[in-house]
């Protein structure tokens, strides 16, 4: 059996991919660096003795070609697991981010989550049997000011996550689809995004160990850590205005 972590090569996806490691999954491991690829191989089969198999592919997976390729270039190798898990956000007023990174935040967060989680979909349908694990964030919860177009983006995967898991559920499907949405995790988002979290972080091996246990349950919605699902069901029943002033607050003090 094997498992397909997308950006697996650095924090939450590492994490993910070395507790399937521990769980005897063979690996593929996608991100842009084939240097921290490697290094992430090595680490992963130092640890659990070599006794799997890990190939890695060296895509940006912003670029739809590369999709519809990864697809093409693992489609053989039984997968179970698919965890779709790339992705970056870029802190600053929306009229203050680049526009070309914003973009490419869409491609990456949004447009490479619709076409790996459809191909793959399909593939798992097909034999009745696969996991596809989204990684959302709490930020899907809320509108994000000063982090706009990444709430945005993470609302985006958590709403088409769950119409699919109603849409597999319908169908009396085997097949299981879940939401992993997290708060803050120390990884190396905050150097990309351009900030400094000013609440304590959760460590990326806790994330991943819970994540994957409530996506075996088939969970639907993964909120890691009491605090995140306190704030998130409290951002479900506060008054709009006054969860973007909460929002607003929260995110400008990462720059303060
Ligand atoms: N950390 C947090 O606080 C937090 C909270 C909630 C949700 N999340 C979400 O968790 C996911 C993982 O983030 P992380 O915190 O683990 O960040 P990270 O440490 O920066 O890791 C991101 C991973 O994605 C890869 N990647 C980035 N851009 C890519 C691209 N265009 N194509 C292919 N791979 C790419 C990176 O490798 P390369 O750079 O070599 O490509 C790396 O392996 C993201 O979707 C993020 O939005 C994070």
């Amino acid at each position: 059996m094997t498992a397909l972590i997308s950006g697996g090569s650095g924090g939450i996806g590492f994490e993910i991919a070395k507790q399937l490691a521990n769980f005897g999954y063979d690996l593929i491991l996608v991100s842009r660096n084939k240097e921290k690829l490697n290094t992430a191989k090595n680490e992963i089969l130092k640890a659990v003795n070599n006794k799997i198999n890990i190939d890695i592919l060296a895509l940006d997976l912003s670029d739809e070609e590369s999709c519809f390729k990864l697809f093409e270039a693992v489609k053989d190798k039984n997968i179970e697991i698919l965890i779709n898990n790339a992705g970056f956000g870029a802190f600053g007023a929306f009229d203050k981010t680049d526009i070309k990174t914003d973009i490419n935040m869409i491609d990456l967060n949004v447009k490479s989550i619709c076409i790996l989680t459809k191909l793959f979909l399909k593939y798992f349908k097909e034999k009745d049997s696969g996991y596809i694990m989204n990684v959302a964030s709490a930020a899907a919860f809320a509108p994000g000011p000063m982090l706009a177009n990444y709430y945005a983006t993470k609302a985006y995967v958590l709403r088409l996550t769950c119409a699919i898991y109603e849409e597999l559920r319908r169908d009396k499907s085997k097949v299981k689809v879940c939401a992993l949405c997290p708060g803050p995790v120390r990884t190396g988002f905050n150097a990309r995004a351009g900030v400094k979290f000013d609440i304590q972080a959760m460590e990326a091996d806790t994330v991943a160990k819970y994540a994957l246990k409530k996506m075996f349950k088939g969970a639907l919605t993964i909120v890691p850590g009491f605090y995140m699902k306190l704030s998130t069901f409290m951002s479900k029943i506060a008054p709009l205005k006054l969860c973007l002033r909460i929002v607003y607050n929260f995110q400008k003090k990462k720059i303060d």
